[in-house]
């Protein structure tokens, strides 16, 4: 529903900075944290809390940052001549960059072919301004009608083999990785992410029958404990 609305608004640059119409970048924000994994930028660049370099740089904060700004990183010479010429990821600069790494860089070390859809790159750059080192990957799974989670509620740690065990019933349908079925993946999210989404099916402020099922038997322990065990599995 999101992109037809969409086609039907000009995104301005500011949304990525500030204000963002809270359901059209959520839904945004979502879709482009799952093409972040189907792109593959995931497996060139960390994103998240402790993000770490790998083949290409550490993505936090990319958007409104001075290319080749992250100390540490061996940038091609390409990319740090563009940046002492002032480039900075804006907008517009990296919907050029993302288009065509190596026209918009000729010679960039970013072995990438491009993103052909604008409106992937769209959410794509929605999905990437939610970062910070601070803010965890996969924040985009709460949604704006989900419940708030009591503190001391989100404050129990959980116990990763006890979540290990309870996940048996989970894997019936939810893949080790992947969407198939339209049973959506839940590894590797922020355990707080992940407590505040069963809760809200627990709850019934999410309507998915199958999920206020699973979910009706499940105490703040055990959903602590899966939430523990998920966010441990790497892909
Ligand atoms: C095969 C590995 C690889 C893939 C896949 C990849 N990148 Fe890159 N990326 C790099 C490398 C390496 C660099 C550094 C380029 C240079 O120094 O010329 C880079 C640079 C960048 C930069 C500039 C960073 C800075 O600090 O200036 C951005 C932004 C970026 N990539 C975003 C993405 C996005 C978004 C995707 C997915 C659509 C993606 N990349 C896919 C390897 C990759
Ligand atoms: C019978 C199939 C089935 C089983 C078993 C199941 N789920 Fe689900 N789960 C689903 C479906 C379908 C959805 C999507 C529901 C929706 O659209 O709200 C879902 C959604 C979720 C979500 C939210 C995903 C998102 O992107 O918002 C989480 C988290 C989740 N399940 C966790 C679990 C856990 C943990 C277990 C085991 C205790 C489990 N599920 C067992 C079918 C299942």
């Amino acid at each position: 529903m999101f992109r037809a609305i969409k086609k039907l608004f000009i995104v301005p640059s500011v949304i990525f900075f500030a204000g963002m119409n809270p359901v059209f970048a959520d839904s945004d924000a979502a879709e482009g944290e799952r093409l972040y994994k189907t792109l593959r930028c995931a497996s060139c660049h960390a994103v998240g809390p402790g993000a770490k370099n790998r083949v290409g740089p550490q993505l936090n904060e990319i958007m409104g940052r001075a290319a080749a700004g992250i100390e540490g990183f061996r940038y091609s010479r390409a990319m740090v001549a563009r940046a002492e010429e002032g480039l900075v990821w804006d907008e517009e600069n990296l919907r050029a960059f993302l288009t065509a790494p190596s026209e918009f860089v000729p010679r960039t070390r970013m072995a990438y072919r491009g993103v052909r859809d604008d409106e992937d790159i769209t959410a794509l750059m929605v999905y990437l301004a939610t970062l910070t080192p601070e803010t965890n990957l996969g924040v985009a799974h709460i949604e704006p009608g989900d419940p708030e989670v009591a503190p001391e509620i989100l404050a129990i740690e959980g116990n990763v083999e006890f979540g290990e065990y309870l996940s048996s019933t989970c894997v019936t349908c939810h893949q080790a990785s992947g969407e198939s079925n339209g049973i959506p993946p839940i590894i590797n999210w922020p355990a707080e992410a992940f407590v505040t989404v069963l809760h809200a099916y627990k709850n019934k402020s999410r309507d998915n029958e199958v999920m206020q099922q699973i979910t009706s038997t499940l105490g703040n322990e055990e959903i602590a404990a899966l939430a523990a065990y998920y966010e441990s599995i790497q892909e």
